[in-house]
Formats: structure tokens, C-alpha cells, sequence
């Protein structure tokens, strides 16, 4: 697929997933009309500006899907796994299309750009959707997502808290006292966003991982004042460095992925040397939190079954739940050996920054939380089960730590097991079934099925019943239901009356299941002795 971000939208739209608005829109209600839209926006006419705006794009489970050209969500992860497995090397272009407009030196302004602010708090119109490339004289290209607020016409900051690669690479040109050129691509194909959001290992060039997802190599060209590439089909760039202030300047707050509002955070600044655009450019305002979810969560998926298929555990279905910022928390199912599920969840929670796992049966369906719940609920003994490791890595935008400057954050991973528990009887899990599902259908009941009366008996009739069913749970025993149906051409009322003779005469019994047997047979049941099962 060689689709570009301004071809995306155009398929949204014939798709009916992008809606146009094209009368005059206060920059200042952008965020909160995409958020209650569940299509995405084109705002065409932002007032105070001449550039659209478009927002929402991959705020939902389908628009994700549409985005990675996927017929499933769990093909999105099988591309990147495919991908992550096969990066195909980036191509370099002399020029492209982003070249049509360059403001550089004293023209840059980043106040042209109709850059929204989005939730109440944040610290000032923030850039979204930057797919930032960066190069370390040793460690090569890196690529990631990262926000940058506004500051000045051209000055803005760039959030690289957290342990990333990309604050490795600035950590390394601030140690050389030296600015770190990058560009910022903005308006980009979901493709790019997705492989650059992936957390590859030092040293691995995220665009080969999205060149894997397209199947075909990434385009980049060469910036204008700094010698770095940007992304070629990219609606606008920022030529830009991150200058060797140190993490000193407060920034923020940000809205995150958490669906809470980030604290302050102290950092680097950037200075924009150079904007570059098409002459028509779009700007894409990635909406938070919606689309940082569905565009990172595949990558959660990924980095979870890696971890799963070296620990060898044969998975089912993984749920990396909404109710966990899709980053935080997994349920995933697996066809069990015995003690697998504790692997399953050691594996799992080797996952950086994954928080808590449950593991359940095959049984069991993990895109249910109600199902999920009953698991906990029946399957888990809270000192077996439970494995809690105190004091590993932990995301610092985790709310439930503390946090500041000089604090890297340890947290608790825990993990359940809710699989049934080795050693326990079979029957404790038999589930309640109805007898005659398959047959007593209520559609036909409600168009008007009629059953058919059975034989009623006299008491001799009965009697002769009675001796009947003696006979045949002599050989062998049966369930009430069973012998119902065996003596389905009586009504169930004679059936019943028959056991009750039975019963009164001494002649019934239960074996340990609870089907019916003959009194003082091999089949009976035995009164447990004191303190047994
Ligand atoms: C939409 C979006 C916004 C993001 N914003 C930030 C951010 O502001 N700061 C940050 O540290 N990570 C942010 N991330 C996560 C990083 O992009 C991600 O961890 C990436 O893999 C880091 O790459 P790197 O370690 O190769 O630099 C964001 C991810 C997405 C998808």
C-alpha cells in the first residue's frame, strides 16, 4: 500500500469516516468537537489562519484498522510482528512535495501554523502528531512520537521524559555540549506514526519497521538547514535542534495517554530553523488520548506475544484493555500445561512497563470482563495465585508513584492466575447447562410449537415404571435428566413418581457425581468420614 496521509483522508471520507466542515471554526473548539464526534474533521476554515485542520483520524478501533489496511485488529499486530521481523531500509529523494513552501531563519513562524490546544490545563498549542528522526554519531537513526508545546514564533520544547530513546540521544549530544538537529514530520501516514510509536531496541531504525508495514521502503528526503531527513509525503516539517539546555525549562502540562492530566515536567527546548510545507498543507492534530491509543496499542499486542512465544505457552487470545490505556494491563487466554500459566504470566510482565496480567483458561473469553471476573472469581486463591514483584521498571507517568525531578520510578508488576488450579476435580467446573438446548427452541415456542403429552400411570403403571428404571440404572447410573429423557413417552410427572416409588422403597441411591444408582450397589456414593471431601 503507497498511500499517503492526504490519500488516507480521502478514503476516509468515501468511507464516510471523515466529515468536512467548511464554515468558518475558533481554533479554541477543535478539541472538544472531536472529541464528541465519532467520525473524524476537517475543519476547513480555522479562523485567524489559512491552513485546515484535521483531527481524529484514527480515534476508533475501525479507523485504526483502515489506517494499517487491515481487515482485523489482530492483523495490525501481525503486520508489525511481520515487519518488526523484515524492515525494509528507507529510500532517500532528492525533493519532494513538503519543499513547496520553506520558511527559513527570520520567516520562521510557528504561530502560522493552527496548532490547537486541547484539554484545560495543557501549557499551550501542542504539536501532536511529530514523528521526530533524530541521528547519534554511534548509534544511528531513531525515530518516535513526541509533543512539543509552543513557546515562541520559533521555539518550542519536546517532551522526552520519560526513559526513551530519543532522550538517550539528546542525553549524548547535551554530554557533547551540542545542539541535536531533528526533523519533525507532521501529517504523516498512520504507517509512519505506527513504526515510529513501536519501541525498537537502541540501535534499530524505526522507519525500516514501517517501510516492513508498507511493504515497500519509506520515502525520506534531505531537510534544508540541518543535515537530517524528513519524511517525504509529510504535509509540513520542522527543521529543528534540541539544544543543550538540559531538562531546565518547565513544560506542560500534557493531557496523556492516562486519560489524566500529566504533571509538569522540566525540558530540553528546540529552536525551528526551518517550517517546509506543501502549499496546500494540512495540519494534523492528533486528538488525546483516543488516537495515541489505538495507534500505540498494537504495539503492546506485539511486544506480549514475542515474550509469550519464547516462553512457550500456547496463547489463545491477548486483551490489552481500554480500561488499561491499552498499556498498562493484559488478559490473555492460553490452552494450559500444567504450571504454565505462572510462565505465561512471568513472560508477560517481563514486558516493559506492563503493569498487571491476568491469565485465564481457553474457557474463558478475555474480550469479556464479565467473563474475566468470573475466572478471578472461581479460579483464583489469592495466596497461590497471586505473584506480586515489587520495585520493577514502571512507566513515570504512572499517577500512583511519585514523581519529580531525579525520581526514576520502580513500581509493582502483579500478576493472577486465574486458571483452574492443578489438582482440583473436574466437576467443581462443570458448568450449568440446560437440559433439551438443543432442541427446545424458543422461536419455535414463540411461533407456536406444541409438545406432545406423554402416558400417565396408574399407581401399577407406575410401579411397572419404577422397575423399569431399576433396571436400567442397575447397569449403569444416570442423571435425573438422563432418565427423563430415556422415558420421554411418559410424562415427566410419571417419571418422577416412578423415582419417588423408588426412593420410598429403599431401592435409590446417588453415586459421586449425583447420578442415579441402586441402593448398596458398587455404584453408591459413600457418607464422607469427618474432615474428608
Ligand atoms: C501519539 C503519540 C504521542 C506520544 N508522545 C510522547 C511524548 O510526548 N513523550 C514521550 O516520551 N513519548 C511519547 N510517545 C511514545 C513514544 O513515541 C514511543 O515510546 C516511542 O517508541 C519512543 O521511541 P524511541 O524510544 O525510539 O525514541 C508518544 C506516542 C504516540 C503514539
Amino acid at each position: 500500500m503507497q498511500e499517503n496521509f492526504r490519500q488516507f483522508l480521502g478514503r476516509l471520507r468515501e468511507e464516510g469516516e471523515l466529515l468536512d466542515f467548511k464554515q468558518p471554526v475558533d481554533i479554541r473548539h477543535i478539541a472538544t468537537l472531536v472529541d464528541q464526534s465519532d467520525k473524524a474533521i476537517l475543519f476547513h476554515k480555522v479562523i485567524g489562519y489559512d491552513m485546515p485542520v484535521v483531527s481524529g483520524i484514527i480515534r476508533t478501533r475501525e479507523r485504526a484498522m483502515m489506517g494499517m489496511g487491515a481487515k482485523t485488529y489482530r492483523e495490525i499486530e501481525d503486520r508489525l510482528a511481520n515487519a518488526i521481523a523484515n524492515p525494509i531500509p528507507s529510500r532517500m529523494l532528492n525533493t519532494s512535495p513538503t519543499h513547496e513552501v520553506v520558511m527559513q531563519g527570520d520567516d520562521v513562524d510557528l504561530y502560522k501554523i493552527p496548532i490547537p490546544m486541547s484539554s484545560i490545563f495543557d501549557g499551550g498549542p501542542m504539536i501532536t502528531a511529530g514523528v521526530v528522526l533524530a541521528r547519534d554519531p554511534e548509534l544511528g537513526l531513531n525515530s518516535g512520537i513526541y509533543r512539543f508545546i509552543v513557546k515562541e514564533r520559533n521555539l518550542t520544547g519536546i517532551d522526552i521524559v520519560t526513559p526513551n530513546n530519543m532522550r538517550l540521544f539528546a542525553q549524548r549530544a547535551f554530554e557533547r555540549k551540542e545542539p541535536l538537529p531533528i526533523s519533525i514530520s507532521l501529517g504523516t501516514h498512520p504507517i509512519e506514526i505506527t513504526g515510529s510509536g513501536y519501541r525498537a531496541p537502541l540501535g534499530v531504525d524505526e522507519m525500516g519497521i514501517a517501510g516492513g508495514l508498507r511493504g515497500a521502503p519509506v520515502e525520506l528526503a534531505q531537510c534544508k538547514t540541518i543535515d537530517m531527513p524528513y519524511i517525504a509525503d509529510a504535509e509540513i516539517v520542522l527543521e529543528g535542534e534540541i539544544l543543550p539546555t538540559g531538562w531546565t525549562w518547565p513544560e506542560g502540562r500534557f493531557g496523556e495517554f492516562t486519560r489524566l492530566m500529566g504533571g509538569l515536567h522540566w525540558n530540553p527546548l528546540v529552536r525551528i530553523k526551518a517550517i517546509t510545507m506543501r502549499k496546500d498543507a494540512i495540519y494534523y492534530s492528533l486528538h488525546m488520548p483516543w488516537e495515541n491509543t489505538w495507534l500505540a496499542a498494537p504495539t503492546r499486542y506485539a511486544a506480549i506475544r514475542q515474550a509469550l512465544r519464547t516462553a512457550g505457552v500456547t496463547v489463545k487470545d491477548i486483551n490489552v484493555t481500554l480500561g488499561g490505556c491499552a498499556f498498562w494491563h493484559a488478559v490473555i487466554s492460553i490452552k494450559k500445561q500444567p504450571g504454565e500459566a505462572k510462565n505465561a504470566l512471568l513472560a508477560a510482565l517481563s514486558v516493559m512497563d506492563l503493569k498487571h496480567v491476568v491469565v485465564v483458561d481457553d474457557d474463558i473469553d478475555v474480550n469479556d470482563p464479565m467473563d474475566v471476573e468470573w475466572a478471578i472469581a472461581t479460579r483464583v486463591q489469592g495466596d497461590k495465585d497471586i505473584i506480586i514483584i515489587p520495585n520493577a521498571r514502571a512507566k513515570p507517568l504512572d499517577p500512583s508513584l511519585l514523581q519529580g525531578a531525579g525520581i526514576v520510578p520502580t513500581g509493582a508488576k502483579v500478576g493472577i492466575d486465574a486458571t483452574i488450579p492443578e489438582g482440583i476435580p473436574k466437576e467443581h467446573y462443570e458448568r450449568i447447562t440446560y437440559a433439551y438446548a438443543d432442541s427446545a427452541k424458543i422461536g419455535d415456542y414463540m411461533k407456536g410449537k406444541q409438545d406432545k403429552p406423554g402416558k400417565a400411570g396408574d399407581k401399577k403403571e407406575i410401579e411397572a415404571l419404577a422397575a423399569k428404571i431399576l433396571a436400567v440404572i442397575d447397569k449403569e447410573p444416570l442423571y435425573y435428566t438422563d432418565i427423563a429423557e430415556r422415558f420421554a413417552d411418559y410424562e415427566f410427572r410419571s417419571v418422577a413418581q416412578a423415582l419417588g416409588h423408588l426412593h420410598a422403597t429403599e431401592k435409590l441411591w446417588q453415586d459421586p457425581r449425583g447420578k442415579m444408582c441402586v441402593r448398596g450397589s458398587k455404584f453408591a456414593a459413600k457418607l464422607p468420614v469427618k474432615g474428608g471431601g
